[in-house]
């Protein structure tokens, strides 16, 4: 039978109305849906549609002026790729909130607000099949843009968007969510209906991302007179390393060589090569990298006994 375009399930070949990322560079990655007749103009130059149906995932092509990869899309190939609306979560932030709403098939998840869905999509893909995300968006633009892209991606059955402010309306949902998640500007508004939210039986977790402090002290206050228990908030700071192997100096040779090493080092006075021992080591790689991206604030609330 054949298999609708779809996020969740794909067959081995491309088909017409598939999402594909064209990974044209490292930081170039164009999502396309792929149509007969239609042609993606980027930096190799132009890529005929045509030429995309019916090759495999992860095939390389030949554009007119270079090659690209066709990759499947997964959420984070879409949060790469995505057409930005507002500001959103990367990946290793999305990582962090799905383990700490302890994310799992079969979950229901209540999220706001959506923006541009890069989250949306981590979760959906995350509680699916037979799970259900209610994601919340004040502003109807970028709901109605979410919701073609979940139709266009095979997500409809799994998520269901809504037009609301989650601060003085509460969520779509009530007593039956077993996680809720917060991206807004004053997430301590919303807390009481998040509690409202999730399931009196079965309980849940609550996380919320904010990128200061303030914010932070406002929420967990909030949490805890909602009646949430271990309140506790991580800070995200990724950071990328990298191996290296590096000339071993002593303080002694440091001494003597000060910031000349280790150019100098491979030669002695007498001009003879000297053999220098190298060690293994970890750097911050690259040098410059952006630091914080916010804070996670994380709690539980407990299943009221029957
Ligand atoms: C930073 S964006 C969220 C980005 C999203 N997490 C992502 O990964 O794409 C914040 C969104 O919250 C929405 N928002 C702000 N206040 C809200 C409220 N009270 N209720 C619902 N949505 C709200 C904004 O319209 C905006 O789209």
């Amino acid at each position: 039978m054949a298999v609708e375009p779809s996020f969740m399930e794909y067959e081995e070949r491309i088909k017409e109305g598939d999402t594909v990322i064209v990974y044209v560079t490292f930081g170039q990655m164009v999502p396309t849906v792929v149509k007969r007749g239609q042609t993606l103009m980027m930096k190799y130059g132009a890529l005929r549609h045509e030429f995309i149906i019916g090759k495999k995932w992860g095939q390389r092509l030949s554009a007119t002026a270079g090659y690209v990869y066709i990759l499947r899309p997964t959420s984070d190939l879409w949060t790469r790729s995505l057409p930005r609306r507002t500001q959103i979560l990367y990946t290793a932030d999305c990582a962090e909130i799905l383990s700490l709403l302890d994310a799992k098939p079969g979950m229901v998840i209540c999220e706001s607000g959506t923006g541009s869905g890069s989250l949306s999509h981590a979760i959906a893909l995350t509680i699916a099949p037979s799970g259900h995300l209610y994601t919340h968006d004040i502003d109807e633009t970028r709901t109605s843009k979410v919701l073609e892209e979940f139709k266009l991606h095979g997500l409809s059955s799994v998520t269901t968007a809504v037009v609301r402010n989650v601060c003085t309306s509460g969520f779509h949902v009530e007593n039956s969510a077993d996680g809720v998640f917060l991206d807004v500007p004053a997430p301590w508004e919303a807390i009481p209906f998040a509690a409202k939210s999730i399931s009196k039986t079965r309980g849940g977790r609550l996380v919320s991302f904010s990128p200061c402090l303030e914010q932070v002290q406002r929420a967990c206050l909030a949490m805890a007179a909602a009646g949430f228990v271990s309140i506790e908030t991580i800070e995200l700071v990724p950071e990328q390393k990298k191996i290296v192997s590096q000339h071993k100096q002593t303080l002694e040779e440091f001494e003597t060589m000060g910031d000349a090493y280790p150019k100098e080092r491979k030669r002695n006075a007498n001009g003879e090569v000297v053999e220098t021992a190298r060690v293994s080591t970890a750097i911050v790689y690259p040098y410059s990298q952006p630091t914080h991206t916010g804070y996670l604030t994380h709690a539980t609330l407990l299943a009221v006994p029957e």
